[in-house]
């Protein structure tokens, strides 16, 4: 099968004001331009920006996504956000997962996995994060925490096209730590194999992202890994540049 579209995902976190959509117009007009050919491009800032910023994108090759949605379409949930209301705001895809999600606000694994149907449901692409703590990793825990993360909160039916999962070990995020290219390696392979026995064949196109103080001096390398399809990339997705400086950094 040949090997999934790359795709570059950025994730703002709880960065930006409508001062920072001058960032988003300029990512914009570099991928019209064709500077990032051949790759998705995706950047996921906060709630608040979405709709200016799939403006400003609609009909570019740049997708605008939410960092996170409730499971239910609407209700009595003060204060989220449900995964047709980014789609009507004109979002494209979601995170769902992210582990500053898991830890401050105690997602399990199936609350992510409801999470990801609301997204397949409301035809919003998920990308969905797995990854160890330090802990589980210093007790060799690693692919156990994985292994059950997907099988928990992947959606049984889940299709490629609606679907990227994001390795992102949480001592790696935003610490510039990044796991050694064969250890990053090792749980892609294995990510591949357990969705494919998860999802049969779909599970072979589905994309997997390799997040974690991912910056344009490691990008080629991280990118340049077996299995590895794509970044999911907190601080340094935050200005054009340095986001574009790790788009072609892989190519
Ligand atoms: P980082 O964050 O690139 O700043 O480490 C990655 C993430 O949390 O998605």
């Amino acid at each position: 099968m040949a090997r999934p579209r790359p795709l570059l995902a950025g994730n703002w976190k709880m960065h930006g004001t409508r001062g920072s959509l001058g960032e988003i117009a300029a990512l914009r007009d570099a991928v019209t331009a064709g500077r990032t050919r051949g790759t998705d491009v995706l950047v996921c800032p906060p709630f608040t920006l979405v709709m200016a910023a799939a403006e400003l994108c609609a009909g570019t090759g740049l997708t605008i996504g939410g960092q996170d949605c409730d499971p239910q379409p609407s209700g009595a949930a003060t204060g989220d956000v449900s995964a047709e209301m980014l789609r009507d705001a004109g979002a494209g895809a979601v995170i769902v997962g992210h582990s500053e999600r898991r830890a401050n606000h105690g997602e399990t694994d199936e609350t992510v996995r409801a999470k990801a149907e609301a997204a397949a449901r409301a035809g919003l692409m998920a990308v969905l994060c797995v990854g160890e703590t330090r802990a589980e990793h210093d007790r060799g825990e690693t692919l156990r925490v994985i292994g059950r993360q997907i099988d928990e909160s992947v959606p049984p039916g889940a299709r490629a096209a609606g679907l990227a999962l994001a390795y992102e070990p949480v001592w790696a995020i935003g610490t510039g730590l990044v796991p050694s290219p064969e250890a990053i390696g090792e749980v892609h392979a294995f990510m591949r194999r357990r969705l494919a026995s998860l999802l049969g064949p779909e599970g072979a196109g589905v994309r997997l992202l390799y997040g974690g103080s991912v910056k344009p001096d490691n990008a080629a390398e991280v990118m340049g890994i077996a299995d590895v399809d794509g970044v999911l990339v907190g601080g340094a997705s935050l200005t054009a540049d340095e986001f574009l400086a790790i788009v072609e950094a892989k190519r």
